[in-house]
């Protein structure tokens, strides 16, 4: 029997095609697996009305963690438009698989590390290393949403005096997204994040948000992120907002070590921060609770190179990366991100996007060769 079950998602896209790039490495380096597939993404969605089918579900109950390429994700209208004829006119309504998977297992946190590898020509500078924690379960991307508006949550709502104004625009008229955040989400967050600095010693962890009008949310993850502070007396906190906090991106991003964010100004901010260490092409991720975790590159499924085998594998290889770390494979973990790291240095092969013109599967063999 294999050390390990990995369920084996490649999604949409390219997520196929990063992901036979991520096979060949871990065949490479005879990585003890079996690895089960599980269906997720649109195609899913079109054919079955569900783009995470309860079989996965099961699946991914059933291994250790998960590998996942990328998926397609459309706003609701776009998405009902797509559905199989038979399937329409039964209240389907599409929500993204990879926000509700990280729901349903409780991944709470979303790490997603931006390192500048030496001899990459898209760095914005060379000394960038820092590790964005997304609060990945709640916030703005928790999904308690509505349009139109239905009156017992206008009336619930309108104890509070601000809420008056909207009646005269019509409740057919109004879109309601929510901002839904837990001390336990918040204190959860700022942990994972500061003993991630701790462990790793980190210069400084920042906890960025906009608690001057995001009063409520945003002053509640700032004390979160104070009182966990408390216990991490060597490692300076700072509190920033989102605003200013991508301004500061562009102007001295090697100052930072650990980010703290919200789930969207982490969505946010995390493309912000790979796109100064070369793009989604280097940019990897992990989801990750108390007892799973999948692990995704941050990219999407980029449609229009789907099966093109063009874009960067590297993405997918570094989030191969972070796996081995979680599961306790440290010295696999050392040796993938050192052959990942030659590979860049040499700039002799990579994808398009770092101006050369090998296929996703030959950057991988190459990584292979260095390993
Ligand atoms: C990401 C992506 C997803 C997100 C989308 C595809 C739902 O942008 O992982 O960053 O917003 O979380
Ligand atoms: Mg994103």
């Amino acid at each position: 029997m294999a050390k390990y079950r990995i369920a084996w998602m490649p999604g949409d896209g390219v997520g196929n095609d990063v992901m036979e790039a991520a096979r060949i490495v871990l065949d490479a380096m005879k990585f003890d697996a079996e690895y089960i597939p599980a269906d997720i993404g649109w195609d899913f969605w079109c054919h079955e009305g569900d783009p995470l089918p309860e079989r996965t579900i099961k699946i991914l109950k059933e291994t250790d963690c998960a590998l996942f390429g990328a998926i397609t994700s459309k706003p609701r209208d776009e998405a009902a438009e797509e559905l199989d004829p038979g399937l329409r006119d039964k209240g389907l309504v599409y929500f993204s698989p990879i926000v509700r998977l990280r729901q349903l297992f409780n991944l709470h946190t979303n790490m997603r590390p931006c390192k500048a590898y030496p001899g990459n020509p898209l760095n914005y500078r060379d000394d960038i290393d820092l590790v964005v924690f997304r609060e990945n379960t709640e916030g703005m991307y928790g999904g308690v949403e509505w349009f139109p508006l239905p009156e017992s949550v206008f009336e619930a709502l309108s104890i509070h005096p601000k809420m008056g104004k909207w009646k005269e625009k019509g409740l057919e008229n109004i879109a309601l997204s929510t901002r839904i955040m837990s001390k336990q989400g918040c204190e959860s967050i700022c942990r994972q994040a500061f003993e991630f600095a701790k462990t790793h010693k980190r210069r400084n962890v920042t906890i960025v948000d906009k608690p001057n009008v995001l009063r409520e949310t945003g002053g509640l993850i700032m004390r979160a992120a104070r009182e966990v502070a408390k216990d991490y007396p060597d490692i300076p906190l700072w509190e920033t907002n989102i605003d200013a906090q991508c301004m500061w991106m562009i102007k001295n991003p090697q100052d930072y070590d650990v980010f703290i964010a919200e789930n969207m100004f982490g969505d946010i901010i995390s493309d912000l921060c790979a796109g100064l260490v070369g793009g989604l092409g280097f940019a990897c991720a992990a989801n990750i609770g108390d007892e799973y975790a999948v692990f995704e590159p941050t990219h999407g499924s980029a449609p229009k190179y789907n099966g093109m085998y063009k874009v960067n594998p590297m993405a997918m290889l570094l989030t191969v990366k972070m796996m081995f770390d979680w599961l306790g494979e440290t010295d696999m973990a050392k040796r993938l991100e050192g052959a990942v790291a030659k590979v860049i240095a040499e700039h002799k092969v990579g994808t398009y996007d770092v101006g050369l013109s090998n296929t996703t599967l030959e950057v991988a063999e190459e990584v292979v060769r260095k390993l």
